[in-house]
């Protein structure tokens, strides 16, 4: 096992899954973006679970052109059963074998990297799922697509906490339109696949997923956080500082996340995401000073020019369908998760195994 995991937080996973795990015996999996953070996540578990855990173990192929993956992402360990093909997806592949299920991750999801990468951002999401649902519909596979919270925008205060039939209040113009429109025609694929093709197709829409593993030069607030934790300076808080948002563990994630993948009702979205607390990015320091040996000061700056303006000022996911239809209860309380992240960002930055 490498050092970008925690060994308790992948054993939290299993029992977690103890009524699904198995399900993946002898399946074949095929992960496109699978070198950034949730597709490495996911892969370590596999690797897990096909060490440990599975007497019939799971084949993945897992794709992804680096073009976001960090330095982290380009050295691929010896996974077991888990093979690598450099791939950009908005190309067509042809696979020579069976797939139970096409988890389609790949995704530009920092803003800092939307900015610098429009086309290519709208390109993953929409050429990128249209090619790997029309494999889907040739190899029979589950169909699984990664969209975003994003996709709601910035949401009407009196919809929150946001259910998944809320429509959304986003704009087709402006720096942030390249993810949250493609991540919306990527849904939209979806649908018409599920109704047209009668395809078992589901979306997911995570919330602000943190914790190991997360590229250092990621530049979502949380990395961005535990980059300058480690460098001694002080944390940069962008704007007023007052927007809210949730937070999800990884190990909540990828929880959620398979239970979609393996129990999902064929055509539904899901919020995957923790819904509680609420907290504007001044809470979140104010919770790291808490939780951190560092000592931590901020400052409140101006957004960045490489960071895409609008961004939404609430973000809460409802997550009672989830709840119902997969028994999905996330349980890490954020300031453990803090705990736990910070803990791993030392080791790791600091070269520690
Ligand atoms: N992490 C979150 O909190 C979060 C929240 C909402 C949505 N998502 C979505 O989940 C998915 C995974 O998120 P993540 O946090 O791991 O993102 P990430 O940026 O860390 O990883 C995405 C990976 O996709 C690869 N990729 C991009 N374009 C590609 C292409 N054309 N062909 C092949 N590979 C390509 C990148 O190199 C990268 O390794 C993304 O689609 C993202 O939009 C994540």
């Amino acid at each position: 096992m490498n050092n970008f995991y925690l060994e308790s937080d992948l054993n939290e996973i299993i029992s977690n899954l103890k009524e699904e795990v198995d399900l993946l015996a002898g399946k074949t999996i095929l992960l496109t973006g699978g070198r950034g953070f949730l597709g490495r996540y996911f892969t370590t578990f596999f690797d897990k679970v096909n060490r440990e855990y599975l007497k019939n173990s799971l084949k993945v192929v897992i794709l992804d052109n680096l073009i976001t993956a960090g330095e982290e992402g380009k050295t691929i360990p010896n996974y077991k059963n888990i093979y690598f093909k450099n791939h950009n997806v908005i190309e067509p592949i042809e696979i020579n074998h069976s797939i139970d299920y096409i988890i389609h991750a790949a995704g530009i999801a920092s803003p800092h990297y939307y900015r610098a990468y429009p086309l290519e951002t709208l390109d993953v999401s929409i050429t990128g799922t249209k090619n790997f649902l029309e494999l889907a519909r040739k190899k029979n596979s589950k169909f699984v697509f990664f969209s975003s919270s994003e996709i709601y925008g910035d949401p009407d205060p009196l919809k929150l906490p946001i259910t998944e039939d809320y429509r959304g209040s986003v704009s087709c113009q402006g720096p942030r339109a390249c993810y949250d429109e493609s991540k919306r025609v990527g849904e939209t694929l979806c649908y018409i696949y599920n109704n047209l093709y009668g395809l078992h197709t589901n979306t997911i829409r995570p919330f602000n997923v943190y914790g190991p593993g997360m590229q250092e030069k990621d530049y979502r607030v949380l990395p961005n956080f535990a980059s300058l934790i480690k460098a001694d300076k002080p944390l940069t808080v962008y704007g007023s500082g007052n927007q809210t948002r949730t937070f999800c563990y990884i190990t909540d994630a990828i929880t959620g996340f398979l239970k979609v993948i393996l129990k999902g009702i064929s055509g539904e979205p899901y919020n995957i995401g923790n819904p509680s607390p609420e907290i504007s990015v001044l809470d979140l320091v104010e919770r790291m000073k808490k939780v951190s040996d560092k000592k931590i000061t901020y400052e409140v700056i101006n957004y960045p020019n490489s960071y895409p303006a609008d961004e939404p000022n609430r973000r809460v996911p409802n997550i009672h369908k989830a709840k119902k239809d997969l028994n999905y209860f996330p349980k890490v309380d954020l300031n453990k998760g803090l705990s736990r992240f910070l803990k791993w960002t030392d080791k790791t930055y600091i070269g520690e195994n």
